[in-house]
């Protein structure tokens, strides 16, 4: 029997892969075989994804791109199209927050997370639209988060944008279902990365081993599997979704929550 989940031969573009989930993901992709084009708005954080993925044997490149900008991130998708023939999966992890109550909620915060979480998507699956419909398949990952699920205080304007990520997701699977393009979204829970830090450190951003500590706790404590959500974790998930294990399933918000939401 073949393996669904192998991906050689295929070609995955991964953004926000410099750190974090996007980076797990990006090694996941190139561990199952495909080819992996790391895109970050860091290049050097981009870089040291790729060369991580070479020294463990996998292939992939390095792109520094910023998704808020509509025309370098059509470009990054010709390159990756000319360069190896076809864009199988697009994976949508580039994301930045703001915190805050809603009613404090500025302008410049509003456009910042907007501009990478819900315009950066879109772009990056419009490009791949582009690519993927002429040869009638392709899977676009895109990713919000367990913040979809509750209206939790001072996370407004990041679950706004995350909101609107899964409906942006939900409308684009039906619209390009009938091109074999399947579009699917993820929504992990708490994860320790980078865009999680500011849970971790002292109000003079040292780290706080004891807050650390508190936090993850909280986090287990309300969470019915009690352990904390790894990139691993996400990144299994996003290999399930990019290959063809699941070949009949489009416009799914996929929970790596540990059953914290659990919606009907
Ligand atoms: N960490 C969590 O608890 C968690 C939970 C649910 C969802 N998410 C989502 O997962 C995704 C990845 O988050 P993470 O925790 O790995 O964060 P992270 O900060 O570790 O990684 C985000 C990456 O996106 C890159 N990026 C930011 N703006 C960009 C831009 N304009 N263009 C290109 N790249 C850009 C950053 O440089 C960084 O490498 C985000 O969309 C985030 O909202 C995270």
């Amino acid at each position: 029997m073949s393996d669904r989940f192998d991906l050689s031969g295929r070609v995955a573009v991964v953004t926000g892969a410099g750190s974090g989930l996007g980076a797990g993901t990006a090694v996941r992709l190139a561990a199952a075989g495909a080819h992996v084009a790391c895109v970050d708005v860091s290049g050097a954080n981009a870089d040291d994804t790729a060369k991580r993925i070479a020294d463990a044997g996998g292939a992939a490149g390095a792109y520094a791109v910023d998704v808020r900008h509509k025309p370098d991130v059509d470009a990054l998708l010709d390159e990756v199209a000319a360069t190896h023939g076809r864009v199988d999966v697009v994976a949508n992890f580039a994301g930045i927050i703001r915190t805050g109550p809603v009613v404090d909620i500025t302008v410049s915060d509003l456009d910042a997370v907007f501009d990478v979480n819900l315009k950066g998507t879109l772009f990056a699956c419009q490009a791949a639209a582009r690519h993927m419909v002429p040869r009638g398949s392709g899977s676009i990952i895109n990713v919000a988060s367990a913040a979809v699920d509750f209206a939790a205080r001072n996370n407004g304007v990041y679950s706004m944008s995350k909101v609107a990520v899964a409906q942006l997701s939900r409308t684009l699977a039906s619209e390009l279902g009938g091109a074999g393009i399947r579009v699917n979204v993820l929504a992990p829970g708490f994860v320790a990365t980078a865009m999680t830090n500011r849970h971790f450190t002292a109000p003079d951003g040292s780290p706080d081993e004891q807050r650390r500590d508190a936090v993850l706790a909280g986090h287990r404590k309300s969470t019915p599997l009690g352990s904390i959500c790894e990139p691993e974790d996400v990144a299994d998930a996003a290999l399930y979704l990019a290959s063809d294990a699941a070949r009949f399933v489009t416009g799914q918000i996929l929970r790596i929550n540990g059953g914290v939401a659990m919606p009907l």
